[in-house]
């Protein structure tokens, strides 16, 4: 089965089209197509995601990504003959995009230069998220199902960072394409004289359940049990702030670009790795870390930064570093005491962790620790799949799929979609 993903929930364009093979219990994908485009310099300026900029930026790359994506998968043979379509398709399509009368040209341009792919389904990102910007990507998903008549599977952004958890790299294998006069894509080497394609497969792994998993993301914040396959209960949450929040505002309050996660991250363990005995010259509180409940606060911990920082005469390098490491083991010890309680709580068997902000090591370091504590197992996605991508949704996509989840274009974009 191969599914398309389509992701624009936020700052990151995602198509990706992969091929899941389910033979006897055993499940192997392949990415045959992932293309990935980050807005992040357009925001930079901003110091955050900017919803209309995010909204026009994936209008504009939408296309071009889904026309390279197709390359790379070598599914859709581009020919230079006219698409010859009925206008009564046309005009369906230009309906659907009336909104966006740019995007339809491009589309149009590009459907009168290729047949129609094989793909079994299209996997959409309708929330949560920044509405304007799920709403491109909800309409140019229906508008590819009007033209090609593919099914569409509405998708969780968030039950898309879980599943990606469930891939481990499997083996390389080789792809002979249909048509080796198509652009490149994979790793192309000479055999024979056609150009074989080498494709990483992943396994799609069998998560044991009862499975915890902590969301860590720019807007999120949560711990989810599942006691099934697809099924979710929000056991904890934020209060406020999310914890990708917290790093990017503390970011911009040392004058650190956005994104700032990785870039307080890289600070801290430069701190860390000049005085590793160090007492923190400026302790910042731990909030919530000892409430009964599961929840989580950040907005008072950007607040002790902004009060720390007024205090302290010049913010040099050092200042940054020590700041940043401090903020960050406040963040590595809340995460990990949440996490130690929602296991007592719940036992389960498997802890996930997903969200851009799980693509930091210390905390993936953390919380692997604390599994080892446990017993339990760990699951993480590739640091690459950390985040936000359409290879999750595509993958999302699937599981729904196979779960029975019913096709449908009757669905809207909603920012507030809950797992
Ligand atoms: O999941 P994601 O790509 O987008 C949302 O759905 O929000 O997460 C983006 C967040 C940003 O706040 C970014 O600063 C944070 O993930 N992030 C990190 C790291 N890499 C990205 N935070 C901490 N450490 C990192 N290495
Ligand atoms: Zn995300």
């Amino acid at each position: 089965m191969r599914i398309l993903g389509i992701e624009t929930s936020c700052d990151e364009t995602g198509i990706c089209i992969i091929e899941v093979k389910d033979d006897n219990n055993e499940k192997a994908l392949t990415i045959l197509g992932n293309q990935l485009y980050s807005q992040v310099a357009k925001h930079k300026e901003f110091g955050g995601v900017f919803p209309m900029l995010a909204k026009r930026e994936h209008a504009k790359n939408l296309v071009p990504l889904l026309r390279k994506c197709l390359e790379e998968a070598r599914l859709s043979s581009f020919s230079k003959e006219e698409w010859h379509s009925d206008d009564e398709v046309v005009r369906k399509v230009e309906n659907i995009l009336s909104r966006e009368p740019e995007l339809f040209a491009e589309l149009k341009k590009l459907l009168e230069t290729i047949e129609k792919p094989g793909i079994d389904a299209i996997a959409v990102t309708n929330g949560p998220g920044l509405e304007p910007a799920l709403w491109v990507g909800v309409t140019f998903a229906k508008a590819l199902n009007a033209v090609w008549d593919i099914p569409i599977i509405p998708t969780n952004h968030m039950e898309g960072h879980i599943v990606v958890s469930s891939l481990s790299p499997n083996t390389v294998h080789e792809v002979l394409p249909s048509n080796p006069h198509l652009s490149q894509g994979g790793v192309a080497s000479p055999r024979d004289g056609a150009v074989v394609l080498r494709k990483i497969e992943y396994k799609i792994k069998e998560i044991k359940y009862p499975a915890l998993s902590l969301l860590i993301s720019g807007g999120h914040t949560q711990l989810v049990i599942s006691e099934e396959n697809l099924k979710y209960k929000i056991i904890g949450n934020t209060c406020d702030d999310a914890v990708g929040e917290a790093y990017d505002k503390v970011a911009r309050m040392l004058g650190l670009p956005y994104p700032g996660g990785k870039i307080i991250s890289d600070l801290a363990n430069k701190e860390k790795a000049e005085f590793p005995n160090k007492k923190p010259p400026y302790p910042l509180p731990r909030p919530m870390i000892h409430s009964k409940d599961l929840n989580f606060s950040f907005s008072g911990l950007k607040t002790a930064v902004l009060y720390t920082l007024k205090k302290i005469p010049e913010i040099t390098d050092q200042v940054k570093q020590e700041i940043s490491l401090e903020f960050e083991n406040v963040v590595l010890d809340v995460l990990e005491k949440k996490v130690s309680q929602a296991i007592e709580e719940y036992n389960p068997q498997t802890l996930i962790i997903g969200g851009g902000v799980s693509a930091n090591l210390n905390i993936r370091t953390e919380l692997e620790k604390v599994c080892q504590k446990y017993g339990l197992e760990f699951l993480v996605p590739e640091v690459s799949a950390s985040t936000d991508n359409a290879l999750m949704i595509a993958l999302a996509g699937f599981m729904n799929i196979k779960a029975g989840k019913t096709p449908t274009t009757d669905f809207k974009a909603n920012g507030n979609l809950s797992l």
